[in-house]
């Protein structure tokens, strides 16, 4: 990449990957580096400007984390947030001192409107920003001026512009600072000099440049699962190597309806080599009589690398195995063993499996959202783009029990409704996942004059950030009621359903 980088200093924040996200959203490049970085490695990367983060250490820690002095005569300008802001001021010859109370949460703040990061028309002179510190700076370094205060804190900003030095005790990475973006935005360009080349555009002309110069005439394999990530990576792929990639894409019939048929749509007529598998039958026969959730999942896992080996096998020796490997990914795994990492989680440890030479990642860069944009960018249609997140095993793991053809065909239907009902209330957006799960769990009703005894369906939508823990979605109870009328008048064998209201933990967001 030749864009300018700005680079984000970890020194143990919770909001590491929210800071880059922020500046990636003012169109400038960035990487999350771990403080223990040299600086010689910080120089060779060219930097425009460097984000010390937070953390959650006392600068007087004899652990804490620290970083070489030199780095402030580097001619770079640094922006040092919470943590970072105190480790700035302490490192020059400033007073670090513990709070007598914590200051915590949206804090009213005033700004000195002559600083380079607050001077935008749109802040005014007092606003909410968000706090979370026990330590605060109660004497600036020599040099600095104080641009920012709270009742309790004196120094909730301050800068030493000839050294394009600055710093907030605040977070502005967070929604809850009024203005917050605004003012990262007036670091980068108006500090750092940042000129905004950070778009999906030139992302997608730079990579598959890249991806032509690094694949030649080599050959390229990708498991496509019908995934956000996936389909991405087909799509960019199939741009940079045309006829040299081969996608294969296991449909093991447990995909929502109409979905394997869309994934073929979207890939089929491209200048690619597209398999499909339509493997349905196998996984049905190995899955008779089975009901356990985890042996469901287990041979589930098994036969889709038993498909995908066998179909694979057929191609030869290929050169490059392509994986959706995101930058989260790479962030949590310490920047370095993302493949490791994906292999197990996604695609069950392909790899092994596979004759291949070398892995590529097209998407290491990018986070989530970025992969969204690049998506349209690349003009993959917006269901594949916007695709919620989507077990491997699929509505297998959502039909509690034995999987039969008719439970597969009622969970289709009544997830369909579902969706549709939750789209057309414009709420396929804000809930971050949605579905039907089928019980194994019969209920007498009464339908017409006949009395009924059939399945009971449950519903689950869920509010969440990162998945690991979630909220049961507030759904209105008109859109619940329209679910509910359309799925037991339009589904045969469902006589009732209900609505999931467990968060996550103690209940998992999947059923099995
Ligand atoms: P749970 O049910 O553990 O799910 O709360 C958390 C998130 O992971 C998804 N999930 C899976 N994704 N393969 C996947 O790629 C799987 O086997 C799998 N199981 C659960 C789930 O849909 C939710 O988004």
């Amino acid at each position: 990449m030749n864009n300018q980088l700005v680079l984000v200093l970890d020194f143990g924040s919770q909001y590491n990957q929210l800071i880059a996200r922020r500046v990636r959203e003012c169109g400038v490049y960035c990487e999350v580096m771990r403080y223990t970085i040299s600086l010689n490695e910080i120089a060779a990367k060219h930097p425009v400007g460097i984000i010390f983060t937070g953390g959650p250490n006392s600068v007087y820690d004899q652990a804490s984390p620290h970083i070489a002095k030199e780095i402030f005569a580097m001619d770079i300008p640094i922006l040092g947030i919470c943590y970072g802001c105190q480790l700035m001021a302490h490192m020059l010859g400033g007073v670090v001192t513990t709070c007598t109370t914590s200051e915590y949460g949206k804090t009213e703040t005033t700004y000195g409107k002559s600083s380079a990061l607050f001077c935008d028309d749109a802040l005014p002179e007092k606003a909410i920003s968000w706090m979370s510190h026990t330590d605060y700076i109660s004497e600036p370094p020599a040099g600095f001026t104080v641009t920012a205060h709270t009742e309790s804190c004196p120094v909730a900003a301050m800068e030493c512009p000839e050294k394009k030095l600055y710093a907030v005790q605040f977070h502005p990475e967070v929604n809850h600072t009024a203005h917050g973006l605004t003012m990262l935005n007036h670091f980068l360009q108006d500090v750092c000099g940042c000129t905004g080349d950070w778009t999906m555009e030139n992302y997608a002309k730079t990579a598959i440049e890249q991806i032509r110069e690094k694949v030649g005439n080599g050959r390229v394999l990708l498991a496509l699962s019908g995934g956000v990530d996936s389909s991405v990576c087909a799509a960019l792929l199939s741009r940079a190597v045309g006829k040299n990639l081969t996608c294969i894409f296991v449909d093991h019939g447990f995909l929502r309806k109409n979905e394997g048929d869309e994934v073929e749509a979207a890939f089929a007529g491209r200048d690619i080599q597209f398999i499909r598998i339509n493997a349905k039958a196998a996984f049905m026969e190995k899955l008779t009589g089975v009901s356990d959730p985890e042996t469901k999942r287990k041979i589930i896992g098994e036969e889709f690398i038993r498909a995908f080996e066998c179909e694979s096998k057929k191609l030869g020796t290929v050169d490059f195995l392509a994986q959706g490997t995101i930058y989260p990914d790479v962030i949590e795994s310490g920047s370095g063993d993302a493949a490791v990492i994906k292999s197990h989680h996604n695609v069950g440890g392909l790899p092994d499996y596979v004759d291949f030479q070398e892995i590529i990642e097209p998407l290491r860069l990018l986070f989530k959202d970025e992969v969204h944009q690049l998506g349209i960018e690349l003009g993959l249609p917006e269901h594949l783009v916007w695709r919620q997140p989507f077990p491997g095993p699929g509505l297998a793991i959502r039909i509690i029990g034995e999987i039969t053809d008719e439970k597969l065909e009622i969970l289709q239907d009544a997830d369909w409704i579902f969706r549709e009902e939750i789209a057309k209330a414009g709420l396929d957006r804000s809930i971050h996942q949605y579905f039907a799960v089928l019980t194994d769990m019969h209920s007498v009703g009464v339908m017409g004059d006949g009395r009924t005894y059939d399945y009971t369906l449950a519903l689950r939508g869920v509010t969440t950030t990162d998945f690991m823990t979630a909220d049961f979605a507030r759904i209105p109870y008109e859109v619940l009621e329209t679910v509910s009328a359309r799925i037991v008048n339009e589904v045969k064998h469902i006589n009732r359903v209900v609505y999931d209201i467990t968060t996550k933990p103690p209940a998992t967001i999947e059923w099995e």
